[in-house]
């Protein structure tokens, strides 16, 4: 049975610092016995009148000083090689396990496929909610399928990679979904052989740096670290939610009139006629980049990352979204949506 507590405070249990405190509060580390925990809350009338909220790593959210809510941390673990042939090696990770840690493992054990996503923070769990994606590859290009319980019913479900509806940073599991699901793991399609994904500019470049010619799946790893290291704000030192916001798509004839204006604007055509615009080219471009407003700002080395000085609670990261998306918007048309989720 899973134990609950009142009055938790999750200021640590989310990586843009912010302080908040959840009114009921629950760990689950194991899928077993958790129907049995779920049934009970459900009885429970003041539970039941609450909604309930998953957390993993806690680093796409923001949250607010006050969370009226049953919040319920997924740690259950799990890494395991479920079986190896021509279809490729199926690989199967706890919701829990933290995502870094798990890529790192399945390097360990030759495998290949998840080294572009090395350091993302985060669970593997909440892996596929938003399609994490880096460097060229994102993360349902290796997912077979995602296992789950139905908060409501409490119910096992098994989602196959086609019933995700995986698109840019987005899935089923942020919409109809949303608040109803715990995954409570994920089963990995790694391919057989190793195919390096070295397109991405940055990659490129840091392998020349280091003299690399032909990368193996740790040397792509250690690429992926050497760059994230260098760009983006380590969360132990400044709180951050990594992109804060999407690269906006907008149509073919909308990023043609912009170059037109912009010549410099920074664009990645996409295989459905979209084209996706670099939001921190966008957010530096309207003077944002290392700018503050109170104590969050946009970092100096990356645009796209909103950062916590110190300080700052929810409602400081809202003025800042708010203000940057709407000198973006001024400037070049452009909405930009936020990545994190906001409770
Ligand atoms: N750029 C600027 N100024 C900035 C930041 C970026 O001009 O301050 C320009 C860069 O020069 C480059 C372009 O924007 O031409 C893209 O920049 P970058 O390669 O740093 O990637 P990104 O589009 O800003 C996305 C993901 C990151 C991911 C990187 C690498 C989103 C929202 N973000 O960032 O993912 O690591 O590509 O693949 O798609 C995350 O989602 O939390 C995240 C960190």
């Amino acid at each position: 049975m899973n134990a609950l507590a009142n009055d938790v405070d999750l200021s640590a249990s989310n990586t843009f610092g912010l302080p908040s405190r959840a009114s009921f509060f629950a760990r689950i580390d194991a899928a077993a016995g958790l129907g049995e925990s779920l049934a009970l809350w459900r009885q429970n009338t003041e539970l039941a009148a609450l909604p309930w909220r998953i957390l993993g790593g806690g680093s796409n959210l923001v949250l607010p000083r006050r969370i009226e809510a049953l919040v319920l941390k997924v740690e259950i673990p799990g890494r395991e090689i479920l079986s190896s042939g021509d279809d490729g090696v199926f690989v199967r990770g706890g919701g829990g396990e933290t995502w870094h840690d798990f890529v790192q493992w399945t390097l360990a054990q030759a495998l290949s496929g998840l080294e572009n996503l090395s350091l993302i923070p985060g669970t593997v769990g909440a892996s596929p909610i938003q399609n994490i994606g880096a460097y060229g590859v994102e993360v349902m290009d290796l997912i077979h399928q995602v296992r789950a319980v139905d908060l409501r019913s409490g119910e096992p479900r098994v989602f196959p990679r086609e019933a995700c509806q995986f698109s840019y940073r987005d899935s089923i599991f942020k919409h109809q979904w949303a608040d109803r699901l715990m995954i409570t793991e994920v089963i990995f399609r790694l391919p057989k052989s190793f195919r390096p994904n070295i397109g991405y500019g940055d990659i490129t470049r840091q392998l020349e740096t280091s003299g690399v010619t032909k990368p193996s799946p740790l040397d792509i790893a250690a690429a992926v670290m050497a760059i994230r290291r260098s760009k983006l704000p380590d969360p132990a030192q400044i709180g951050n939610a990594g992109s804060f916001f999407k690269n906006p798509l907008v149509p073919a004839e909308f990023a043609a009139e912009l170059k037109t204006r912009f010549p410099a604007v920074v664009t990645y055509p996409q295989a459905d006629g979209l084209v996706k615009l670099a939001a921190g080219w966008l957010i530096e471009q309207a003077g944002w980049k290392g700018r503050r407003l109170g104590p969050a700002g946009m970092f100096e080395r990356q645009a796209l990352c909103l950062v916590n000085h110190g300080g700052a609670a929810a409602e400081d990261i809202i003025a800042v979204r708010d203000a940057v998306a709407n000198d973006v918007l001024a400037k070049f048309g452009v909405r930009l949506e936020a990545e994190p989720v906001h409770w």
